[in-house]
């Protein structure tokens, strides 16, 4: 079983489900409204339990209701949440949700006690760091952490993977430290400075962040699948068709997914692969963690 562990943001999503998004200044009348457990970092961690992966969870989340329904979610996923600090002087990170009926998303962060995460939380941690074969790493925690966490995963030889959502600059000293980033289209914009519109464009900003000093890149493309570059090989890999219901947490599936397959040693094409199928079924389904099981990605791959 491959180790994993995930450094990250927990949250609570506040989704109301609209028949299209709002524009700016209008009031907007949705349908159902739900409350979901939700943030890149903990999602990441429910994906990778169901694919089969032994995880923990570094982060922080409030003294509150919501905290509490976090962590206990995440430990009946059999994710250990002994490195989750609670931090009593704030509140657990909230996300404010609108899915239109395409399944599309706008997503508003009040980050809470996530912005509470240290990096002498992070050393704390070093000993569940050092065990793990992958890191998985985004950006909804303070950097300092994220660089500390990325270190610490390098000296002990993990696969360090970051997804750099939300957008952000890194500083020079992340760089060489991440195994594989897997951006978004506004994301690799956001890191590289150039457009991202198309295939060959998604491929010119993949090599950018090789040389920036990521050792792989993985550039999703959404509806039009993602691209890869390695020192290795690159491709572009076609979507799975779907009906989407909530594209939430797509990429966190998708991160997840890549991050296992690669603790596994499965090549980076057969990981980008595993990873497209488990980011398909996710936006099934409504939802920030209703992630597919591993039996049911396999499934998927087979048909
Ligand atoms: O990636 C999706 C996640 O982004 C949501 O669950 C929300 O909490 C925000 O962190």
């Amino acid at each position: 079983m491959v180790q994993v562990c995930v450094v990250g943001s927990l949250n609570m999503d506040l989704v109301v489900k609209t028949p299209r998004l709002p524009q700016v200044g209008e009031t907007l009348t949705g349908a159902e409204f739900g409350t979901f457990p939700g943030g890149k970092g903990a999602n990441q961690a429910v994906a990778a339990a169901r694919l089969g992966a032994a995880v923990t969870m570094i982060g922080c989340v409030g003294a509150d209701a919501f905290g509490v329904q976090q962590l206990s979610g995440l430990r009946r996923e059999g994710i250990d949440v002994a490195r989750v600090r609670t931090e009593p002087g704030a509140a657990t990170g909230v996300a404010f949700i609108t899915v239109d009926a395409a399944g599309q998303n706008m997503i508003v962060v009040a980050p809470g006690a996530n912005m509470r995460l240290r990096p002498e939380d992070v050393v704390a941690a070093a000993r569940v760091i050092a065990a793990a074969r992958v890191v998985l790493l985004q950006l909804e925690v303070p950097m300092d952490a994220v660089v500390r966490a990325a270190r610490l995963g390098r000296e002990a030889g993990a696969i360090v993977c970051l997804d750099p959502a939300p957008a952000a600059l890194l500083p020079d000293d992340l760089w060489p430290l991440i195994d594989v980033i897997n951006p978004n289209e506004t994301e690799a914009r956001v890191l590289t400075g150039l457009p991202v519109t198309s295939i060959s464009e998604a491929e010119r900003a993949a090599e950018a962040l090789l040389q920036k000093g990521a050792s792989a890149a993985v550039i999703k493309l959404g509806e039009r699948g993602s691209v890869y570059v390695s020192t290795t090989g690159r491709a572009h890999v076609p979507a799975i068709p779907v009906k989407a219901l909530d594209t939430t947490a797509a990429g966190d599936a998708f991160a997840a997914a890549l991050g296992v397959a690669l603790g596994e040693g499965q090549a980076l094409p057969d990981a980008v692969r595993f990873a497209t199928h488990a980011a398909a079924l996710k936006v099934t389904r409504m939802g920030a963690q209703s992630m597919p099981t591993r039996a049911e990605v396999e499934e998927a791959m087979a048909r």
